[in-house]
Order: C-alpha cells, then structure tokens, then sequence
C-alpha cells in the first residue's frame, strides 16, 4: 500500500516536471507572432488603442493566423508609488484589466521596460527595481517583456572608464539580472532583448534566457531601412533555433510609405529569416490588402516551421538575392528577390539549393501550385519585389 502511494507520488512529481520543463520550451518554440504599439503610434498609444488592437487582431482573423501576443512599447509607465512599485500613467488607467481583458481574447500580454533608469522615451526603467518590476509584471498577467539598454548606455559608458569590456559586461549582468527576476516570478513570460546587436548578442542572448534580440537598429517604414536591414541578416541563422531567435525588428507592413510589393518583399524576408512577426500598423485601421500581407498563411507557415532554421542568402548577383530555408520533411522555402528598379527575370537551378531530383513546387503568394520543376526555373520578378517558393521533393 505504501509502496503504492509512493509511486504515484513519484508519477505525479515526473507529470509535474513535464508540465514544468514542458511550459519553458514552448516560451517561443517557433518565432514570437503578434502586435507591438510602436512603429504606428509611437508615444502617443492608450489603452483604448490596445484595446482596439485586440479586437482587430480577432475580429480580423490574425489570431488564428498565429499574432498572439498584444505588445505595448514604451511610455505607459508612471512614476514609482512610496514603496518603489511601478506604476502605468494616465494613458493606462489600469494594467491588470488590460490585462485580463487582452487575455478573455485569447491574447497574450507584452510590456516593455530597460535596465536603465529611463527607457528611451525618458519614462522610468527598471534599474535598481528589477525583482519588484518583474513582480509586478507578474501580478498584472504580462506574458512577455521587451527589455530596451536605453539610458543603461550612460550608466556602462560612466563606470567603465572607457573600457569597453568592462562595459559590455555590465550589459550582460544587466539582462541576466532581469532573466533571473523573471524566472523568480514562476510567471513563463517571453523575454525580448532589445541592444540593437551590441557585442554580438546572438552569441550570448540564449545563454542569459534571451527568447529574441534585436539584431541591429530601429527599423523605418521605408524600402531602404527594411530593406538594409532584411538583407543584411545572413551569416546569423546559426545562431537562431527554437526558443532563442534573431530580431531583425519590428514589420512596417501596411503604414504607409513603402508599395504592396515591397511590403511583400518584407514579410517574405521576415518569415525566412524565421524572425518573430510582430505587426506595427493601426489594425483597426487596415486595408484588404495590408490585411492579405500579414495573414498570407502559407508565407507564415515558413516562419513558423518547427524544424526552427533561419534561412539565408544562397546567392546574389547585383540586385537578385536567392535566399533559402530549410523547413521539416525536406521541403525548402526559396525566394527570388529582385532588389532593382525595373522588372527582371532571376532563375533558381535546383542544384543551387541542394536537390538533386525533381521537385514539387508551389507559388507562396500567387497560392497556386506551379507543378514539377525538374532542373531549373525562371520568374519574372517585380521591381522591389518577390517570389516565393515552397519546394517539396517529387514521391515517385
Ligand atoms: C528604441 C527601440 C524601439 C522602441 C523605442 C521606444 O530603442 O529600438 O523599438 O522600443 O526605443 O522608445
């Protein structure tokens, strides 16, 4: 009897730990997907425009298209009460119905903060409030923290005395610091580094609990920032893998200043670069169009496929990039970037990309299935456009 009990004492301690380790790596298992407030309403977003943004994200069927999590960026923070506790400003009225109303959508909750004493926007940071901060986090119902170096940059140039190692190990502590108030908390909450690449972080981001980093700079709604940035990402897919992901930044899709093409050269970037998609425009405000861009499911399914490999440029001569991703059961995402100011032909041969047999092939934004490819093929490509492919090898 004793013995009994026993076991299943021990079978339910084993169900636990799987239920615990299970809950970890399912934090970002495949690139984050959802809404962040900056790029379309910068300092200016409230809690009705969050709201809003949680409505759309529903009603417009980009959750179950996968965009989970519902992000405010910078400056909803208030001043400190008398004990230290953060508090939201007057734009917030209160977090935790935010909260709890995001998540009766089937949401999930993002907030931001930076290891400095201000975030960039100057509003209060974390430094020196960590534990209480992540407390906080908690209690309110966030899911996921995007943690911005910001005024934390004065504070390692100013204690280092010019050394720069010195410096970048401040920065290191500072986000482990956080890693380790988060984990405290028993709340799994994503965690988004945001240093815009500083000393190299995909070499280190996993090793301090790093779910994402940013890989570089603040992106603009523009083909030359996207398109600078979208490029310039291969030679780091090595570093990418379930859990852990490179950040090329925020999606600009649909505010505005770049043409339809262009924003489809975005998203297929986005989703070979197995980058999280994080939407950035008014989404109670989208065209048909914009909307057709984000929820383009064959194109997501690239980003979101479970092997979890970054793709990467396989050539480029001139303007014309062929880049590759490498997605589970063999298959192959392949896209023919044309980067010049007039149409162009660009030819993929199988080779190039490691099959040797015929293969199927379908057109990820035209959805149609352009049959079997059996040596090469050609698409004419638009200026600041895109084609992409899915490549499955032929069953005979
Ligand atoms: C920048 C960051 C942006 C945004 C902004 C808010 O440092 O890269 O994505 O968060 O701060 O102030």
């Amino acid at each position: 009897m004793r013995l009994h009990t026993k076991s299943i004492g021990f079978a339910s301690l084993i169900l636990l730990a799987a239920q615990v380790f299970g809950q970890s790596s399912q934090l970002a298992a495949t690139p984050p997907m959802g809404w962040n407030s900056w790029n379309f309403f910068h300092s200016k977003v409230t809690d009705a425009d969050v709201r809003a943004a949680a409505d759309a994200i529903v009603s417009s069927g980009m959750r179950d298209a996968g965009y989970i999590y519902v992000n405010i960026d910078d400056t909803w923070e208030g001043p400190r009460d008398a004990q230290g506790e953060i508090t939201s400003n007057s734009k917030f009225p209160d977090m935790k119905a935010l909260a709890d109303y995001i998540h009766s959508k089937g949401l999930k909750f993002g907030i931001y903060s930076s290891p400095g004493p201000t975030t960039c926007a100057r509003f209060p940071g974390s430094y020196g409030h960590e534990q209480q901060d992540a407390d906080t986090y908690a209690k309110w119902g966030v899911d996921y923290l995007k943690y911005d170096l910001c005024s934390y940059g004065t504070i390692m140039r100013d204690e280092s005395n010019g050394d720069q190692q010195v410096a970048w190990t401040m920065m290191r502590q500072a986000y482990e610091k956080m890693h380790q108030a988060l984990l405290k908390t028993n709340r799994p909450i994503l965690y988004s580094l945001c240093q815009y690449g500083h000393d190299a972080v995909w070499e280190w981001g996993a090793e301090i609990g790093g779910n994402s980093w940013r890989t570089g700079t603040d992106i603009q709604d523009s083909w030359i920032s996207m398109s600078n940035i979208g490029f310039s990402q291969s030679g780091l897919e090595k570093y990418a893998g379930p859990g852990h992901w490179n950040d090329p930044d925020m999606l600009e899709v649909g505010n505005g200043h770049m043409k339809p093409d262009e924003y489809r050269v975005h998203m297929s970037l986005w989703a070979l670069l197995a980058a999280p998609l994080l939407a950035g425009n008014d989404l109670s405000q989208m065209t048909p169009e914009t909307l057709s861009i984000l929820i383009n499911k064959e194109v997501i399914a690239v980003d979101q496929d479970p092997l979890g490999k970054q793709g990467f440029r396989v050539s480029n001569t001139g303007p014309f990039e062929i880049w590759m991703k490498p997605l589970s059961h063999g298959d192959k995402a392949v896209a023919l970037f044309n980067r010049s100011e007039a149409v162009f032909p660009i030819t993929i041969k199988l080779k190039a990309i490691g099959f040797n047999r015929p293969v199927q092939a379908r057109d990820l934004w035209e959805h149609k299935d352009l049959g079997t490819i059996s040596d090469s093929y050609t698409a004419t490509v638009p200026r600041h456009g895109v084609v992409m492919l899915r490549l499955t090898r032929s069953r005979r």
